[in-house]
């Protein structure tokens, strides 16, 4: 059937392929202008299977546009999850005339030797484009980053580390980090390993990302590790450590495991090379647990919104915010702001004619108060969003947002601690046909959920449990991309 960017789920504010599946980000470099965005891809299929690098570029991280494949998979395998990065001193010599070269450094899986159950089908190797990321060369020397025997040895990002003129590549290696250098990206040197005995570890470690943010003039490092299975609600999530990097090894500030997004709909996300001090992030909103089954039919997958990363330092703790990147603003059409005043009792609507579209909500309540935000349609689904003073916990209730028969874990309540300890709670939610992004207190509790209502959700309720006041209480539609 012929695609129309308007099917029944198909996001209108978040990046999809049109057709066939993708997972993971990949390869994210901005360059003369554009944001490039490769990512896992299946051409053959709406299930994950062997895999190729997909590529779209934006101009303001909103709107995308889809280019032809990227990489293909060779006599070396599949091409799996990596980076890629500007090199502007030409060290690997890919350039010429003058040209620049962006390199990309990605895991070659090599599914025969995995049926022959070896240990090293994973490997990394590097290609490169002379034409601004249009077209790619793999290296005829590929794998430069040859596998010592680790059953999951990949997902390299790589990044210029200026203070000692080198690359550094920050490897999945199962159960740990393994940080690697090169002058040239093309040989590597082991510096150190990282986290055997520290952070979650319900399953394997995957997709790192190490990069630096500062906060009021210290430079501190983040690293992004993804885990699948084994998120606070279960199946696949993203941890993270802050700490410090040496050009060798990573130290972390503290022990304790943070996690970047507490719903189940956001993995194996990075951050964009070469994007100066600022950090932006995107994800795959999606569970490993469900993925190849969600009830989509032209295609399967999606990203996050993309947000900006910072630091905050909260009684002596730093912590990670994540916010939705400000260009996204570019999407709104005329807010509309709602009556704050709640009683206690039956949810409560509030907007006067069905929301069209994708919409925003915002928030700020008066004080702590348990309180959800019901979203619903005239099919009778229905998704919560709120917070819970007993638990002191932001949840997302997607058990009754629309079918779930897909898979048996889906229909559940996911929570998160709320990390702020302001006297109030402001919240700012993202709603796209087919998922929700809740960003609460700046940032600091984030949640990414999925769900598949029959029917958009345009109908905002409130749900009070004591008698509530919402400040500057809006919902502002957006508009679409596609
Ligand atoms: C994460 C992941 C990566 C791997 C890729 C394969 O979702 O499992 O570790 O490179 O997907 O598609």
């Amino acid at each position: 059937s012929p695609v129309t960017n308007k099917e029944k789920h198909r996001p209108q504010i978040h990046f999809t392929p049109e057709r066939k599946w993708m997972n993971d980000p990949n390869g994210m470099v901005y360059y003369k202008g554009k944001y490039h965005l490769f990512y896992q891809f299946y051409p053959g299929g709406t299930k994950w299977g062997p895999m190729h690098w997909a590529h779209a570029t934006s101009k303001d991280l909103v709107h995308w546009e889809r280019l032809p494949v990227a990489l293909y998979p060779d006599s070396l395998g599949y091409i799996f999850s990596g980076s890629a990065v500007v090199d502007a001193g030409n060290t690997s010599g890919f350039g010429k005339d003058g040209k620049t070269p962006l390199v990309a450094i990605f895991t070659h899986h090599n599914p025969k030797a995995e049926k022959a159950g070896r240990s090293d089908s994973q490997n990394q190797s590097i290609a490169y484009s002379l034409d601004e990321g249009q077209t790619w060369t793999k290296y005829s020397g590929n794998p430069v980053l040859k596998n010592p025997g680790i059953s999951d040895f990949r997902d390299p990002k790589v990044s210029w580390y200026a203070a000692q003129k080198k690359w550094i590549m920050t490897l999945a290696t199962k159960d740990r980090i393994t940080f690697y250098s090169s002058p040239d990206l093309k040989s590597w040197t082991k510096e150190s390993e990282f986290g055997e005995r520290l952070g979650a570890h319900g399953g394997v470690w995957e997709c790192p990302d190490l990069f630096p943010l500062s906060l009021n003039g210290k430079k501190y490092y983040v690293l992004l590790i993804s885990i699948n299975p084994g998120a606070p609600n279960g199946g696949s999530g993203t941890q993270y450590f802050i700490g410090d990097f040496d050009g060798s090894k990573f130290t972390p500030l503290d022990t304790a495991t943070r996690w970047i997004d507490y719903g189940t709909d956001n993995y194996a996300g990075i951050t964009w090379a070469n994007t100066g001090g600022r950090k932006v992030f995107i994800g795959w909103m999606n569970n490993w647990t469900y993925a190849n089954q969600v009830p989509t039919e032209e295609w399967r997958g999606a990203t996050t919104l993309p947000r900006e990363l910072r630091l905050i330092n909260l009684n002596n703790r730093i912590s990670l915010r994540s916010e939705p990147v400000a260009e996204l603003s570019v999407l709104d059409k005329s807010r509309v702001n709602l009556p704050g005043a709640f009683h206690a009792g039956s949810p409560k609507k509030v907007n006067k004619s069905p929301i069209k579209g994708p919409y925003k909500v915002q928030l700020q309540t008066d004080r702590l108060a348990s309180f959800s935000v019901v979203l619903s349609n005239k099919d009778n689904n229905q998704l919560l969003v709120g917070y819970d003073k007993g638990k002191d916990s932001f949840f997302i209730d997607r058990t009754a947002a629309g079918p779930s028969e897909f898979n048996k874990e889906f229909a559940k309540i996911h929570y998160a601690p709320r990390i702020s300890k302001g006297k109030t709670i402001t919240l700012t939610l993202f709603v796209d046909v087919a998922s929700v992004e809740l960003f609460a207190d700046n940032g600091l509790t984030v949640m990414t959920d999925v769900f598949f209502p029959d029917t958009p959700l345009d109908v905002i309720s409130v749900k009070a449990t004591t008698n509530l006041n919402l400040k500057n209480f809006s919902y502002t539609p957006l508009k679409t991309i596609w």
